[in-house]
């Protein structure tokens, strides 16, 4: 591990070197032998967003053998969902839908929110029903789902208590840099969150999968490093990983963050509100429209052709490919085709407003209660 390359997965940090950080931490690259392996492979997954992973065959034979699997994943209730959030949720949603045996984990990272953002515990309650209801509207069976909040769930704090034991103050400055220890905390109750579904109050140990962005490599490594420490108490299976590339804000700028609320696109817009936005979405456009049917335009560096279209709105890859061609020929202009994908998304909007209110009841006794049994 090396000081100059290290990641920040609470501050502006993005990751620009997909390949080193690969190299470096010795993430798999998410290969086309494995992808021929999953059912239906996912939208992110076919266009090579979901880039890399660790011990994803560990899942694959649960998944092929019949066997029971973990999918874990937290969110930290700072703020509404956005597209980038929209992205693990995927991936989560995806990977409980392989096998009935599967089951969701959902930490409501209160704990950290509180840390890292000073959302007051109350406060996350609220909001993570919200995020809760994105979910659910997404596609999450809840049935298959067990939601808590870090500040209750007494299993995930005495792990991380018993953790504290095997990790020095050097260990987590080396990992995170000097931060306060709210945050290095906050790290060893992610630990807990992702080896709680392998405790014998879930089934003990069994295969897990954290399907998480780039920026939270650190926090994989230290919990994989926990579950060997700790693999003669409690048993543990190492937990596995698939990693996303993170997803530009809509200017343009590598990390999408919660703090621009112009550059991204919440899960709860208005279209009104999606479509003022996208209007002044980064694009791969040329100076003048002249030029443009000349020379066509950048798709690859575009925000509305790759954050908006590829990653989220355009599910039929052959449309995809045409869009991709119609830009890079000129043939298409950036004002008509924000003005499509400006219908597209508005559509996308309100069909999922609707859906969330269908599953608000559903969400809000998930949230009491945990399960819906
Ligand atoms: N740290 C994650 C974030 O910033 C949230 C989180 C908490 C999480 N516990 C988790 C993610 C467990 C995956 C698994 O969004
Ligand atoms: Fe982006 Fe569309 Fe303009 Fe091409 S035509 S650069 S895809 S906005």
């Amino acid at each position: 591990m090396t000081e100059s390359f290290r990641i920040d997965p609470w501050g502006a940090s993005f990751v620009k070197d997909y390949e080193r950080l690969m190299r470096e931490f010795g993430i798999q690259p998410l290969t086309d032998e494995i992808i021929k392996r999953l059912p239906n492979p996912h939208r992110l997954i076919r266009r090579g967003f979901v880039f890399g992973h660790r011990d994803l065959e560990v899942i694959l034979r649960a998944v092929e053998g019949g066997e029971d699997y973990a999918v874990i994943t937290g969110i930290k209730p700072s703020g509404e969902y956005h597209l980038g959030a929209k992205i693990t949720a995927e991936e989560f949603i995806y990977f409980l839908s392989l096998s009935p045996k599967a089951r969701g984990f959902f930490a409501i990272a209160d704990l950290e929110a509180y840390a890292d953002n000073k959302v007051p515990l109350s406060k996350s309650k609220e909001i993570a029903l919200s995020n809760l209801m994105d979910l659910l509207a997404l596609g999450l069976d809840p049935k298959k789902v067990y939601v808590y909040r870090q500040s209750q769930e007494i299993s995930v704090l005495r792990m991380a208590f018993l953790f504290s034991r095997a990790v020095t103050y050097n260990t987590l400055e080396a990992m995170y840099g000097d931060k306060p220890f709210g945050l290095y905390f906050s790290a060893l109750v992610q630990a807990g969150d992702i080896l709680l579904p392998q405790l014998p109050e879930h089934g003990g140990p069994k295969p897990t999968l954290v399907p998480v962005g780039a920026d939270q490599d650190p926090h994989i490594r230290l919990t994989r490093d926990l579950a060997r420490k700790y693999r003669e108490e409690f048993g543990f299976i190492l937990p596995s990983a698939t990693y996303h590339k993170l997803i530009r804000d809509l200017a343009g700028r590598e990390k999408m963050s919660k703090r621009n609320p112009m550059g991204n696109l919440y899960l709860t817009d208005s279209p009104e509100l999606a479509c003022k936005k996208i209007a002044a979405a980064y694009t791969g456009g040329r100076a003048t429209a002249e030029d443009q049917r000349r020379l066509g335009g950048v798709p690859e560096v575009c925000t509305v052709f790759v954050e908006l279209l590829s990653m989220h709105f355009v599910e039929d890859d052959r449309l995809l490919k045409e869009w991709y061609h119609e830009c890079r020929t000129g043939s298409i202009l950036c004002g008509e085709c924000k003005a499509r994908v400006c219908e597209i998304v508005s559509k996308w909007l309100m069909d999922h407003r609707r859906k969330r209110r269908k599953v608000a009841d559903i969400a809000l006794k998930l949230i009491e209660e945990g399960t819906l049994s």
